[in-house]
């Protein structure tokens, strides 16, 4: 390249969102290059899901912006390009695997039989094509969710722990296919609490209290949290010290 930098994929200026008297996103400015995985850590509570919201367009922010592709959010049309993984599985109960994909697809046109195919080979679902949502084990459920996100071809994607409940083989899969993407062009925000995965993201953002506390690679926060654990470092930055850590 030129020297030139691309323009940021997802990008937030002075980002809140308050529900009462909690600030669940407390004034965040990211601006993150394409073409990357990002993790977002953080506590329960630390507002990984609502910020990921915001950027989806799914909340709306008290204060401040969340840009996605240069487009400010909400945006419908910007719906089509971006793939949402929500915490708990989007996906409808009644209807069979096949049609929870289709449906998906269908809402910005893409859902020829090749696509779905497809996605449903990455998630191992082929041969519960006919089976009723309802009818999944929990990690079958997640794994169709994942497979409803991605079915669009979306550029931005953002995963909610995407892999609680999926098999280690899996996961490994899941992994693999997530860095597929990013050599597309395609850029990664994924809220996980499983170190392992937040080790194979290019950048991690440590959240805490609605705040952006610590970014960079997993190597920079170990070295700045003076430890070779990642664990460790995500104690470190989480404020918890003394006899907790150590237990
Ligand atoms: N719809 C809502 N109404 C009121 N409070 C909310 C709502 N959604 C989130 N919150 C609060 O905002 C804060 C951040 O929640 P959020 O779900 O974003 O955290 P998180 O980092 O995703 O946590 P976890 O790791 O448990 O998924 C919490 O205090 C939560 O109770
Ligand atoms: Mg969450």
């Amino acid at each position: 390249m030129s020297g030139q930098t691309l323009p940021p994929a997802i990008e937030t200026v002075a980002l809140r969102k308050t529900f009462g008297p909690i600030h669940a996103v407390g004034g965040v400015d990211i601006a993150l290059a394409p073409g990357r995985i990002y993790g977002l850590i953080g506590p329960n509570g630390s507002g990984k899901t609502t910020l990921i919201r915001l950027l989806v367009g799914l909340a709306r922010a008290t204060s401040g912006e969340a840009r996605v592709l240069g487009t400010r959010m909400p945006s419908r049309p910007l719906l089509s390009r971006v793939g949402y993984m929500t915490q708990s599985d989007g996906i409808y109960p009644e209807l069979s695997v096949w049609e929870n994909l289709r449906f998906f697809a269908g809402l910005y046109g893409r859902a020829d039989r090749a696509r779905l195919l497809a996605a449903l080979a990455l998630v191992e679902l082929d041969d519960r094509r006919g089976t009723p949502a309802l009818e999944l084990s929990g990690g079958m459920r997640r794994r169709l969710s994942l497979a409803c996100a991605l079915v669009h071809e979306p550029t931005v994607v953002f995963l909610d722990e995407p892999t609680v409940g999926i098999d280690p083989a899996l996961r490994v899969q899941f992994w693999a296919h997530f860095r597929r993407l990013t050599g597309g062009g395609a850029t990664l925000l994924v809220a996980s609490h499983v170190m392992d995965e937040a080790d194979r993201c290019d950048e991690l953002l440590f959240i805490r209290d609605g705040r952006v506390l610590a970014r960079g690679s997993a190597d920079e926060l170990r070295r700045r949290a003076g430890t070779d654990r990642l664990e460790d470092a995500f104690l470190h930055f989480a404020g918890v010290t003394g006899a907790a850590a150590a237990s």
